[in-house]
């Protein structure tokens, strides 16, 4: 029996979540995204100082919804990377202190392996699977060909597709994050702007940066030539380029690996016609098919507590001297 306090703070989210046992006991989450908003994107001092503002707050509430204490608490999990490295810090001296303080271990745990375990919340992962990661920071295809076996197959090359949506949407005057009014305006929009496929080669990679300078481009000379821009239809353009350029590299993984199933992770895969997509290749088919809910492609800590209970049980703890690691690699999990 184990009792597993997680704290996430990668970006612009401070939650903390309890698990006991595979139970999910409370997982509260409190976003920063409207502090955010008014400088298009997430400033990292900012996230920074909020978390540290708000991780007491979290702790309480997550303590109170759980009915806990914390000298129940066995292990004390938090992110240690990919992230902001400011806003990492935030969550680690946290829970460091608490380990310390409670003399209980600590657990480092990698925050894409999280999104991708969050789907345990659905149903069991099957092996060998194909996760798809594509958030903010992220774009990567992870084949596992065993529990807790994580093996980059393919990755972006420059920008994250997340970081592509915020950028496009900010160049078309919409909200940060990007990705929420550029997927609702696409379905009032037609696909009637032509952009360019990203990345034209045989590889499982991915490449954004292309298609985000042709959409600046293209709003550019259409505005300086005096017309204007038919905002949704260009939302519609970009999102099938993007999107395409996942469902390419789906097919060619599915010709070339052993797959039984296939998990979407990360906060875009919110996007509904991503969503659509994966629906219309994979139903029908042998090969399942995992699409995380709403509330857990957005960064909580109910994902760090799932992973940390696989970690838990493989005996990964880590010594109190840990540092947080901004680009810690999926394949590099077990070394901190
Ligand atoms: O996983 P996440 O929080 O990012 C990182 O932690 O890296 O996801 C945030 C990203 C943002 O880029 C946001 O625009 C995108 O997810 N996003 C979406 C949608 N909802 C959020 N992108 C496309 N369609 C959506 N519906």
């Amino acid at each position: 029996m184990s009792i597993i306090l997680g704290i996430e703070s990668s970006c612009d989210e401070t939650s903390i979540a309890i698990i006991k046992d595979g139970e999910l006991l409370s997982n509260v989450v409190a976003t920063q995204i409207e502090m955010h908003q008014k400088f298009g994107g997430v400033m990292p001092e900012l996230a920074s100082r909020l978390h540290c503002e708000n991780a007491l707050f979290v702790l309480d509430e997550a303590l109170k919804k759980a009915d806990i204490s914390l000298e129940e608490v066995d292990a004390f999990a938090f992110t240690r990377g990919p992230g902001l490295i400011g806003a990492l810090h935030i969550g680690m001296q946290v829970a460091k202190t608490l380990a310390m303080l409670y003399d209980k271990p600590l657990i480092p745990v990698h925050h894409l392996a999280g999104h991708i375990y969050a789907n345990e919340f659905v149903k069991p992962l099957q092996f060998p699977l194909l996760s798809i990661v594509v958030s903010g920071g992220n774009t990567e295809f992870v084949y596992m060909k065993e529990d807790m076996d994580f093996e980059i197959i393919g990755e972006t090359k420059d920008d994250a597709i997340g970081e592509c949506f915020d950028k496009v949407a900010r160049t078309l005057g919409l909200p940060y994050p990007g990705g929420i009014p550029i997927d609702k305006l696409s379905k009032e929009g037609k696909h009637t702007y032509t952009l360019p496929f990203p990345l034209h080669d045989d590889s499982l990679n991915f490449s954004y940066s292309g298609l985000k300078t042709a959409v600046i481009n293209l709003v550019n000379n259409e505005k300086a030539r005096g017309n204007e821009i038919r905002v949704a239809d260009l939302c519609k353009s970009f999102q099938d380029v993007a999107i395409s350029m996942i469902m390419d590299r789906l097919d060619k993984a599915l010709s070339r690996y052993e797959i039984k199933q296939v998990v979407l992770a990360g906060g875009v895969s919110a996007n509904s016609y991503l969503r659509e997509q994966m629906h219309q290749r994979l139903d029908n088919t042998d090969i399942d098919l995992i699409v995380p809910p709403i509330w857990c492609t957005t960064d909580n800590a109910a994902m760090i507590v799932r992973l940390a209970e696989h970690l838990w049980k493989l005996g990964v703890v880590a010594p109190k001297t840990i540092s947080c690691d901004p680009n810690w690699r999926i394949d590099k999990y077990k070394t901190f």
